[in-house]
């Protein structure tokens, strides 16, 4: 376990059968479909990679996009900015959106909105971790992997300052590497 680590949440084998639970499920929800899975970057990287290996769909495609959030807009529909953009034309398709976390549920929030702005034809989503606890709009998502408490966690994908993203498993992070900012 990495030193600055104080306790794994979620074992790399959970995860992994996990992900075969939601793969399979999703696969069955869409197996008619030509889904688009929009992973959000960075943190849902370890998770989307994980999650298509099981999945069986055959006209699926992945995409990826970047968005940052600014505090204070004037319109809460309005303060997302789009870093990196999808590659492909979402009109009309049915769209996945991969998150790794929802936390206060306003990144989820404004990605909807874009997506349905482009023209999605339906959306849903899959996170790999739901923190209830922390939640300030009233948004759920479709497919959850783990609920979790309200700990700062890092690993698979999930940072503090850009670091910890590599690690297999989901951990607490040691109070002491925060605090001592
Ligand atoms: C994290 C996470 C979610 C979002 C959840 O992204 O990946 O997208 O925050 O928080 P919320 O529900 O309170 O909006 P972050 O902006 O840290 O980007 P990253 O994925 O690059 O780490």
């Amino acid at each position: 376990m990495h030193k600055d680590i104080a306790k794994i949440l979620i074992s790399e084998e959970e995860i992994a059968k996990r992900s075969k639970e939601l793969g399979e499920q999703i696969s069955k929800d869409y197996a008619d479909k030509a889904p688009v899975f929009v992973a959000l970057l960075k943190g849902s990287i370890p998770f989307i990679a994980e999650l298509i290996k099981y999945c069986t769909i055959d006209d699926m495609e992945i995409d990826f996009m970047a968005v940052s959030s600014y505090e204070g807009g004037v319109e809460s529909n309005h303060n997302v900015k789009i870093i990196k953009d999808l590659d492909r034309d979402i009109f009309g398709a049915d769209v996945l959106v991969v998150e790794d976390i929802v936390d206060t549920g306003l990144t989820l929030k404004k990605v909807l909105k874009l997506m349905h702005d482009k023209g999605a034809k339906s959306v849903k989503v899959v996170s790999l971790l739901n923190k209830k606890e922390r939640r300030e709009i009233d948004i759920e998502a479709d497919y959850v992997g783990f609920e979790i408490p309200n700990e700062f966690v890092v690993g698979f994908g999930l940072d503090y300052q850009e670091r910890y993203r590599q690690l297999p498993y989901v951990g607490i992070l040691k109070n002491e590497v925060y605090s001592k900012e």
